[in-house]
């Protein structure tokens, strides 16, 4: 009998492919997906750790579900993800509803972990660090929005260990998929008429970094492989870790046609200080040498970036230098945070410095000149031509919404219908602050 399954997920891509992945494994028992809370079987909430914000929305979610389980007993609830991953039995202790707790390396044994836990009446975790990388190459696409791009995780874990960072603990080890993995599931994902990859990797630049020396694959040679998959038209790639970024992976911007135009390039702070003590391992000047050679080899690139402020220690000249560094790169956008201490990261010994009314201000200030900076960059393109990757209606009525290569929403009006991952071509008229305005060029 078909039972109906609903996932919330929070946190980063990495999540978002893990989700579509346990769903493609829970309908071989039968599982289908559906938007509607109250008439699921069976719920999975995929949490994110990365700030002690993400953590408590997780727990409230969690929560909010002990109603149900009192008066569906059958119901079964599965926390995964990584605080799933970093509470364990701490959770189950906290939420004795919850059937199964599961970590993000083995959502692959799903069908059996539900097995178990309809057999049970007590909940069970299942967090032990598994070091093979098991993906189920080939499953049944489901029918469920966005038929035209999809992530595809080439590599689970990290190792750099930046000392504000939970993701080594919850994620483990840095693993590589096998090339012919990848290859073969991108090749299987155009099959089935998917345009669009973006390989998926905490840092993808160390991707093959696990492998023995002589049988290593480098991301840039990935990469390549990838773009070379007929029928394929765009691919894209996130994140790296900035001391890890290499020619040869900017070489690839100059030979791949289908490599879209933008860098995530998190920098994360604009001090050598401050960097030293996050464990970043590239100095300011070092970080502005690497955009200043990318941009020569992509001079279209679109950069984006990722800043925490407040990280224990930061003076006001360390803020100030992150304030002219920003000034210096001109990121088209940025992602900002306050610093989170996050047990059992190394920046947990550090004493905190910077009040939470200080981060917050040292916040809004850097989020209100990226704003007038993102509002500048994006005008940059008006007159420009662009070719976009149909995404579906716009928001806005009688308009449509495309993406661009260097990843920008992009907004046309237009009577026609488009299919999703159609390719259309247009001129760029206006820069908003989160989007591009077009009119659309009939070739
Ligand atoms: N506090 C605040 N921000 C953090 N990030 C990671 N860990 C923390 C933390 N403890 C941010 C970094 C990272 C992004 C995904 O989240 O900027 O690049
Ligand atoms: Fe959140 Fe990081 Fe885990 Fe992604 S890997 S879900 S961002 S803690």
């Amino acid at each position: 009998m078909n039972k109906l399954l609903y996932i919330a997920t929070f946190g980063c891509q990495m999540n978002d492919r893990d989700s579509e992945i346990m769903a493609q494994l829970l309908t071989k028992e039968s599982y289908f997906p559906t938007d509607d809370i109250d008439a699921a079987d069976a719920i999975i909430v995929n949490t994110c750790s990365i700030r002690g914000k993400a953590e408590q929305k997780a727990y409230s979610m969690l929560g909010s579900l002990r109603r149900r389980k009192k008066q569906n007993p059958q119901l079964i609830i599965a926390a995964t993800g990584c605080v799933a991953q970093q509470e364990g039995e701490k959770m189950l202790a906290r939420m004795p509803h919850v059937d199964i707790v599961i970590g993000p390396r083995l959502i692959y044994k799903l069908p059996e972990l539900f097995a178990q836990a309809s057999k049970r009446d007590k909940g069970f975790v299942a967090t032990e660090q598994v070091s093979s990388f098991v993906i189920p190459p080939f499953l049944p696409s489901l029918d469920e929005g966005l038929p035209y791009k999809r992530f595809v995780t080439i590599m689970q874990g990290c190792n750099n260990y930046c000392t504000y960072c939970i993701v080594p603990y919850t994620r483990g080890r840095e693993i590589s998929r096998k090339v012919s993995d990848i290859v073969s599931e991108v090749e299987h994902l155009v099959a089935g008429g998917i345009k669009e990859v973006t390989l998926l990797g905490q840092n993808v630049n160390s991707y093959g970094n696990d492998q023995p020396k002589d049988v290593r694959t480098s991301f840039a040679s990935l990469l390549r492989q990838v773009a070379a998959i007929d029928g394929l038209n765009r691919v894209r790639f996130t994140t790296s870790n900035p001391k890890d970024l290499s020619e040869e992976l900017m070489q690839c911007f100059v030979d791949l046609d289908k490599l879209c135009t933008h860098f995530h390039l998190p920098v994360q702070a604009g001090s050598d200080a401050i960097l030293k003590r996050m464990n970043r391992k590239y100095t300011v000047a070092s970080y502005l040498e690497k955009v200043e050679k990318l941009r020569e080899y992509c001079p279209e690139v679109s950069l984006t970036t990722d800043i925490i402020v407040g990280f224990p220690g930061e003076t006001e000249d360390d803020f100030a230098a992150t304030m002219d560094l920003m000034e210096k790169v001109r990121y088209h956008a940025a992602f900002s945070f306050k610093y989170s201490s996050r047990p059992p990261a190394k920046s947990c010994e550090f004493e905190e410095t910077v009040t939470e009314e200080e981060k917050g201000r040292r916040l809004a200030i850097f989020q209100n000149r990226q704003k007038e900076i993102s509002l500048e960059r994006n005008n940059e393109y008006v007159g420009q031509e662009m070719e976009l990757m149909i995404e579906g209606k716009s928001k806005v009525e009688g308009q449509w919404a495309g993406r661009s290569k260097s990843n920008h929403t992009v907004n046309f009006k237009s009577q026609d219908t488009f299919i999703p991952g159609q390719l259309v071509n247009v001129v760029i008229e206006e820069g908003c602050l989160n989007s591009l305005r077009a009119k659309l060029l009939v070739k």
